[in-house]
């Protein structure tokens, strides 16, 4: 592809356009590429296309992580979506909204400042670790290992990778005897109870919660960053939002469709589906539907009062719709006005450094100065 060509720290939207150029479906090697928002909507939300290739092997980029619901197509899927989805209601995570402003604010308290190491970073993976359960002694451990696992999706798997992930897989093994013999309330207790039931498997459980371990962290941490990044970068935007802090949800919205986290997704047809044969993958390129100037006017600025319809693609569309978005969104939320409220003369203070990753983009290292 292309897109071989991309680093993390380069600016993706010079190729986006060259591709977009060509039209909004085009030929890639054996495989599709859509830069187009219609289309890419289209094809998330068409049952002819699924994750697997037609025979049930999966395309080689799972990385590290085992099997998940994100790689299933229904019924499995289906089945292992709903046993997950009510730790994630919107009224769930509603309650839980207070919790997140303390953890915020507590962050906001330290002196020395790296915005991704010392904010964006810590409070998803507070978060995250709460919800399912992972007690405050293992989160630090966690969320290093669940760091290097996620970016085996980008850069291929190295022995330091395959010693994290095993870590992973021990640490929750042993959460899941702890919980078996004393539930208490979060979800790897709940999952534990389902899989008592013969509802999911012992390796379906743990795939479930290694996915909601790293997606809840190493997507977050991006849309809090490259939120901040886009604010610090845009003062007027940012004195718009200091001065109007429910503006929060649009800020959140308006970086999800600006710099979303997630760059690029994959669907395989499950049949012919016009051009596009049986076992063919289409590559949707997340980041270029969201800028597709047929449904945003003037997409490349970067504007917190723009209406946002249709909705942008930053979590995906159709079965597999981001199960964390709510929460997500509701962090997102907390993290813009906190750094509103407690640093409003924040600045950049050193060059940012980007991830080295193209599908998950976002910053590294983002030093900033409260004053
Ligand atoms: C800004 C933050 C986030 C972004 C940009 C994001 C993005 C995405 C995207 C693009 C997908 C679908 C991929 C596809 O269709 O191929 C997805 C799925 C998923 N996300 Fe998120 N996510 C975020 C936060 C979270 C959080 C906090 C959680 C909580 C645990 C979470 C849990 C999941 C799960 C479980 C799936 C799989 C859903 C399914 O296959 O049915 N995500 N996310």
């Amino acid at each position: 592809m292309t897109f071989e060509q991309l680093s993390g720290s380069e600016d993706p939207h010079r190729i986006y356009e060259q591709v977009r150029a060509l039209g909004p479906l085009v030929r890639e090697g054996g495989d599709w590429v859509t830069t187009s928002h219609t289309l890419s909507n289209k094809i998330l939300r068409d049952r002819r296309f699924g994750m697997r290739f037609t025979d049930g092997t999966y395309p080689g980029f799972a990385g590290l992580l085992p099997q998940s619901f994100l790689e299933l197509d229904p019924p499995d899927h289906t089945r292992l979506r709903r046993l997950a989805m009510p730790a994630f209601s919107p009224k769930k995570i509603d309650e839980y909204r207070t919790r997140v402003e303390k953890v915020a604010e507590s962050l906001l308290d330290a002196g020395e400042f790296d915005l991704i190491k010392d904010f964006a970073a810590p409070l998803p993976i507070a978060v995250i670790s709460d919800l399912l359960g992972v007690p405050d002694a293992d989160t630090a451990e966690f969320a290093g290992y669940g760091a290097l696992v996620a970016t085996s999706f980008d850069t291929g798997v190295t022995p330091e990778m395959t010693h994290a992930n095993d870590k992973i897989l021990e640490l929750f093994e042993r959460l899941i005897a702890e919980r078996r013999t004393r539930p208490g309330d979060d979800v790897i207790s709940s999952l534990v109870a389902a899989e008592a039931e013969q509802k999911l498997t012992a390796q379906e459980l743990m795939g479930t919660l290694v996915l909601l371990l790293v997606a809840g962290f190493e997507t977050t941490v991006n849309l809090i960053g490259n939120g901040a990044q886009a604010l610090l970068g845009h003062p007027a935007q940012w004195a718009l939002f200091k001065a109007n802090p429910e503006l929060a949800p649009d800020v959140v919205e308006e970086t999800l469709r600006w710099a979303p986290p997630v760059q690029l997704t994959g669907r395989i047809a499950q049949e012919q589906v016009d051009e596009i044969g049986t076992d063919e993958m289409v590559h949707i390129i997340i980041g270029a539907a969201n800028r597709d100037p047929e449904v945003y006017p003037e997409p490349h600025r970067f504007d917190v009062m723009r209406v946002q319809k249709p909705e942008h693609l930053a979590f995906s569309s159709g079965i597999h719709y981001c199960l964390g978005a709510t929460l997500a969104r509701m962090e997102g939320e907390v993290a813009f006005r906190a750094l509103a409220r407690r640093m409003p003369d924040l600045r950049p203070a050193g060059p940012v450094r980007f991830r080295d990753s193209v599908t998950i983009r976002g910053l590294a290292s983002f030093p900033v100065s409260r004053s």
